[in-house]
């Protein structure tokens, strides 16, 4: 198979692996405890934290550790809507991953005034019309910094400026770009991120929110205290030892290929351009370096991206047809819709999304693939 799906999902790398294997077997204390064996995992909690920590540019006592990216954006936002006993505030986007745009709409069921700036046809945010939209009551912004589906980054350094300057906390879910591009938190200038350890070759379950040092949380899981009282719960040692080794692999093995997989992704890119009834989507070169989306412009009602997804696996190839957790549902994506495109194209995103193990030859047989798929469904098919 050619596995072309990272965006989903990244194989833990063999080191990994190793270690997490390794640290069941070994370091199977609880880190609460203060016997031996719990101060032995504590060591390896600790250790793990400061690898995170290193990957992103700030101290230790910054990092809380959760059981990944859904629950760090759930913290984050929680974490700062609780603190207010009345509902205020939060500025968004219409392109964030529903494990943002999920739990804004629970606030704003809850009386919140949640606001959705719009973006432009490759999914971008204007920091300028962002600055227009907040309000004396803002007491959040939250923004995607690379999107998953069509893969734009946004200017987050330049919204970080807008807020601090208003004194407003921001946060970033850039759980699709650590690991793949350099993150420097500080310089970034945002008050919460959010990552995820499957998204760069570490275990599933585990991830992480950074709070800067000074701003206030509150906790969203109460119990025994642990990660400072933030999110209680015994840590998945093991998972967060697998998600210390992948931040330093990202340092020494990952980053340092961006490049390379960059120069995978434009030739990917310009050969699925020679392909008749597909359009790029997301912006260029504002770009996640792994990424690239299209729509087939060729589908009908019955045939979207989804069916592309199915006759590629098929055919041995695995790509996704927009974000994976929206692609058991047959709605339009509301990324898509947002950018502009109708209800119908917007059923018919395509996502490829490389590694830096990726090969050429695999970017060939994948596009030949695809290239004869579309010859086959294009006569039956009246075009959209
Ligand atoms: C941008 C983005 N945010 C959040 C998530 C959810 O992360 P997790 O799977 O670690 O809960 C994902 C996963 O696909 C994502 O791509």
């Amino acid at each position: 198979m050619i596995y072309l799906d990272y965006s989903a999902t990244t194989p833990p790398h063999p080191q990994v692996i190793a270690r997490v294997s390794e640290v069941l077997a070994q370091e199977w204390g609880n880190p609460s405890s203060i016997h031996h064996y719990g101060q032995r995992a504590a060591l390896v909690v600790e250790r793990a934290r400061l690898a995170v920590a290193a990957l992103v540019g700030v101290t230790p006592e910054e990092i809380i550790f959760t059981s990944g990216g859904t629950e760090a954006n759930h913290l984050a936002i929680f974490g700062i809507a609780q603190q207010y006993e009345r509902p205020q505030h939060i500025l968004t986007s219409a392109v964030e991953h529903p494990a943002v745009s999920a739990p804004l709409s629970v606030l704003a069921q809850r009386g919140w005034q949640i606001t959705t700036l719009p973006v432009d046809a490759w999914g971008r945010v204007d920091p300028e019309i962002l600055a227009t939209h907040l309000r004396p009551h803002t007491v959040l912004v939250s923004i995607i910094y690379g999107q998953s589906e069509v893969g734009t980054l946004q200017p987050i350094a330049e919204i970080a400026r807008i807020c601090r300057a208003r004194g407003i906390p921001f946060h970033t879910d850039a759980i699709q770009v650590v690991g793949r591009l350099p993150v420097d938190v500080p310089a970034l200038g945002v008050d919460l991120l959010s990552l995820s350890g499957h998204k760069f070759y570490g275990p599933q379950g585990c991830g992480a929110l950074v709070v800067r040092r000074g701003l206030a949380v509150q906790p969203w899981l109460y119990g025994g205290g642990q990660e400072g009282g933030k999110r209680s719960g015994t840590p998945p040692v093991a998972l967060l030892a697998g998600l210390g080794v992948a931040a330093q692999l990202a340092q020494t093995e990952f980053l340092p290929q961006v490049a390379q997989v960059r120069a995978l992704r434009d030739y990917l890119c310009a050969r699925l351009q020679a392909l008749p009834g597909l359009r790029l989507t997301g912006a260029w070169p504002e770009r996640l370096p792994h990424h690239v989306s299209v729509v087939w412009t060729g589908g009908d009602g019955e045939h979207t991206g989804k069916t592309l997804v199915h006759y590629l696996n098929q055919r041995g190839v695995c790509v996704s047809s927009g974000s994976a957790c929206a692609s058991g549902k047959t709605q339009p994506s509301p990324v898509l819709q947002a950018m502009g495109y109708g209800d119908h194209l917007a059923r018919c995103g395509l996502r490829f999304s490389l590694s830096h193990r990726t090969t050429y030859v695999e970017i060939d047989q994948a596009v030949t693939a695809l290239g004869e798929i579309l010859q086959q469904l294009t006569p039956a098919l009246s075009p959209c």
